[in-house]
């Protein structure tokens, strides 16, 4: 079981992660998830102040289908941003980023702070730093 390493409040958070919140309840309606029906939106915050928001879009071949976390990092990414302070994710139920994202954030930094909240039932959201939520990574150092 995941262990945040703290289990919070919306209204507790600070007001840039706040926004960011609400970036991702906006990126999740964009979702296109056809077969799961479990839409999900992640918003990015850079250390430069930008946000880069995502959604999960899936595929017929179910296993091409992509995660939103990963939708926003190569969004940035590719728009020349590799510094990254916190990303929200939304999803209802709440859920926490899988394995893939977790690897995929992490690449970026042990420092990231990671969100999930539902925006069906605003209220608690859980927040951990991305090497919390996995430990002992994957990498070549
Ligand atoms: N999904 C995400 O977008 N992020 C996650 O961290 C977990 C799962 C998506 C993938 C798929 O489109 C749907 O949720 C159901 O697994």
């Amino acid at each position: 079981m995941d262990s945040p390493s703290a289990s919070s409040d919306l209204s507790e958070l600070p007001d840039e992660f706040k926004a960011l919140v609400e970036q991702a309840t906006a990126a999740r309606e964009l979702a296109y998830a056809p077969y799961s029906d479990f839409r999900v939106g992640a918003a990015l915050l850079t250390a430069d102040g930008k946000t880069f928001t995502g959604c999960n879009v899936e595929n017929a071949s179910y296993g091409l289908s992509i995660c939103a976390e990963r939708t926003a990092i190569c969004k940035a990414v590719s728009e020349g941003h590799k510094k990254f302070r916190a990303i929200a994710v939304a999803a209802s139920p709440l859920a926490s980023p899988c394995g893939a994202c977790r690897q995929f954030i992490v690449e970026f930094g042990k420092d990231i702070t990671v969100i999930t909240f539902d925006p069906a039932a605003p209220g608690p959201v859980k927040v951990w730093t991305s090497e919390e939520l996995i430990p002992d990574s994957f990498s070549f150092e």
